[in-house]
């Protein structure tokens, strides 16, 4: 049996686990800074690099403790290199060296996208490569085809908002607070998603990409008509955002389909896919497709060190490891050969 210690620490949460690969986690923990970051409405990059500069290292203690071993126990040492705020990454990384430095231990610089392109394979066992992956998320908007470690075809991306960003700046519009995705499909369940009438960008469009901008400034005209109760903005909003989401999805699924792939399933992960209409709308495209729908549990879709431990888990089988020079990098895409996107400018 082989066990990595996992370190994640690129946004908002720091957290450790570690996991085997047999598929069990023996300790994981988060320490989430929510409440650090309440009173600026999102995250703050220098407040989030101290904060995991002060936890990390106990965690990494508790998850040992919590396992009942040594760091000489473990197999590996994994850490999220990138991509996200750099000075948490650095943190997380640099950390991730000392431990492996100090063991003897292989260090392995993972992909934070990857951590939740491959977590559903943590969650389900029978889950093969290839499938196709929703990554939904506050920083990210994509669908990939997943075909292997370090295999990706990006086959969409948001031009402008991610799609949990347009959940948190709707709420934050509607006087919700941060993160506002949760408290924003609490609000939807009690409102008329008809009640509103909001556009669907990019809906039914040939080509692959989402847009959430024009959705979120729609909101805020509506709220600011002061026409409409909150609640039904709240579901209209969700309505709208729900449908772009499973268009741009049944296009990416059908195409991928077409040229005779033979998906193994339709996985979703990242923060939103903690939203039960959006995994409810997935599910049934799923069905409607023949194809097995994959949700990992909501502690593997939010941030978490688990799924960063399980790709190292999966890079260790194919005998993967880095440098102790590994450079920690703000951008990093999966898929480096994807075509740059319209209106996405310098970034990558
Ligand atoms: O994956 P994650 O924890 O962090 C990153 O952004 O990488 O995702 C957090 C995002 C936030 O935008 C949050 O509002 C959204 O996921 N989210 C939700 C729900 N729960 C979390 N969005 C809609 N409905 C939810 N129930
Ligand atoms: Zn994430």
């Amino acid at each position: 049996m082989k066990t990595v210690l996992g370190l994640e620490s690129s946004c908002d949460e720091t957290a450790a686990a570690i996991v085997t690969d047999g598929r069990v986690i023996l300790a994981q923990r988060i320490a989430s800074q929510d409440e650090a970051h309440r009173p600026f409405g999102g995250v703050v990059p220098e407040i989030a690099a101290r904060a995991h500069a002060e936890r990390l290292a106990p965690l990494v203690e508790a998850v040992l403790a919590d396992a009942g071993m040594t760091l000489d126990e473990v197999d590996a040492i994994a850490a999220t290199a990138g991509p996200g705020l750099i000075g948490g990454v650095m943190v997380g990384l640099v950390t991730g060296k000392a431990l492996a430095m100090a063991s003897g231990k292989p260090l392995i610089a993972i992909n934070h996208l990857e951590g939740h392109a491959l977590s559903p394979r943590l969650a389900d066992e029978t889950l093969a490569y290839p499938y196709l992956l929703l990554l939904v998320s506050g920083g990210h908007c994509q669908i990939l085809l997943v075909e292997g470690v370090g295999k990706f075809r990006r086959l969409a991306t948001t031009i402008d908002d991610a799609l949990g960003e347009a959940f948190d700046k709707s709420a934050k519009v509607l006087g919700l607070g941060y993160p506002g995705g949760p408290a924003l499909e609490r609000l939807a369940a009690e409102g008329d998603p008809k009640a509103v009438p909001l556009p669907r960008p990019l809906y039914g469009s040939s080509e692959p990409h989402f847009s959430f901008a024009g959705l979120k400034s729609a909101v805020l005209r509506a709220r600011q008509s002061g026409e409409h109760a909150d609640a039904d903005i709240a579901a209209a909003f969700q309505k709208a955002a729900i449908d772009c989401l499973i268009d741009r999805t049944r296009r990416a699924l059908d195409s991928v389909l077409a040229e005779g792939i033979a998906l193994n399933g339709l996985v979703v992960a990242g923060g939103v896919a903690a939203n039960k209409s959006v995994r409810g709308a997935l599910e049934a495209l799923a069905a409607s497709r023949d194809l097995a729908f994959v949700a990992p549990p909501l502690s593997l879709c939010t941030d978490n060190a688990a799924m960063i431990a399980w790709a190292g888990v999966e890079r260790l089988a194919l005998g993967q490891s880095d440098p102790l020079d590994v450079a920690a990098r703000p951008r990093w895409p999966l898929d480096p050969d994807a075509a740059p996107v319209r209106g996405a400018g310098v970034k990558a």
